[in-house]
């Protein structure tokens, strides 16, 4: 079979069960099985491919096929500047999720602090953590993760990123505050779960692929908010600052948790959709 006919077979398969965007798609499948990039592809598209690699590929394609996540089977997705190792056991760093890392980034330079210590709750792969220690090299980051599958990705990341400035902390958020002092941190940043239990199941099927560990806040998807409310705020700087991202529903009710303990300077941030997609506030 030549990779025209493989890359047209893999579209018509891809297109039947209805994948969203069957050719970009198969162009990343074929990069990672057969090396072959877009323009190689179409040097390359009337020869023979080995047979082998082949069926590995066609492997590859009725999984995706099934809506088994592109990024699990290419085994690593990009966010901000870093590459990352993802699969199984990982929630897949999306786009959204700049939102509040950007914002937490422009707040902290505004402030002017120049050596940051900075808590990611919720850590997962370590998206939000590496590319706030890339962008910042004088900030030291713990990373807090609770899942074991998640934390040995989040190891992983950080390693691969070749960063010094982030401790990975197997640990849960409802218990593992108690290991610092009030006041530690200059600033808190998470993406946490935050879909309501019921909606888990309505979800695109790619997601139902993902753990819902990572998905799950709870019957009203706020639990991981109050936890931060009641037992993390406490654990930042007067004049800290905190980063959340919300779901787009969340832009109320995610503030006036944070309003019921106290806090004034609550922003929601909005997303390139205009959805409100991250809370930002600095403790006074
Ligand atoms: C929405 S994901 C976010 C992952 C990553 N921060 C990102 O933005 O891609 C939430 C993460 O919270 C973790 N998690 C769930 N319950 C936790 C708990 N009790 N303590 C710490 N982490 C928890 C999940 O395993 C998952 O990795």
């Amino acid at each position: 079979m030549t990779y025209g006919e493989i890359f047209k077979n893999a579209a018509e398969i891809l297109s039947e069960r209805g994948i969203e965007s069957p050719e970009y798609d198969i162009r990343c499948m074929m990069q990672r099985c057969f090396g072959i990039g877009r323009s190689s592809f179409f040097q390359l598209k009337n020869e023979i491919a080995d047979e082998q690699q082949k069926d590995v590929f066609f492997l590859s394609v009725k999984k995706r096929a099934q809506g088994y996540p592109l990024q699990y089977i290419l085994g690593n997705w990009s966010f901000m500047d870093c590459e990352l190792s993802v699969g199984e056991g990982v929630l897949i760093p999306r786009d959204d999720t700049e939102v509040c890392v950007r914002e937490c980034i422009t707040m902290i330079e505004n402030a002017g602090i120049k050596s940051p210590v900075i808590i990611d709750l919720c850590s997962g792969s370590g998206a939000i953590a590496i590319s706030v220690a890339k962008k910042l090299p004088g900030a030291n980051v713990t990373a807090l993760e609770f899942s074991e599958k998640a934390f040995g990705y989040l190891c992983r990341n950080i390693e691969l990123n070749k960063l010094g400035n982030v401790s990975p902390v197997n640990g849960d958020i409802y218990e593992y505050f108690k290991n610092y002092a009030d006041g530690y941190f200059d600033v808190i940043i998470s993406n946490p779960p935050y879909i309501r239990t019921d909606e888990i199941p309505t979800l695109q099927k790619e997601v139902l692929f993902e753990p819902e560990m990572a998905l799950d806040g709870g019957s009203d998807g706020l639990d991981f908010y109050r936890c931060i409310a009641d037992k993390w705020l406490s654990k930042l700087k007067k004049g800290g600052i905190m980063s959340l991202e919300i779901g787009e529903d969340q832009g109320e009710s995610v503030p006036d948790i944070f309003r019921s303990k106290g806090c004034g300077n609550i922003t929601v941030v909005k997303d390139i959709q205009n959805l409100d997609r991250a809370v930002t506030l600095y403790l006074n």
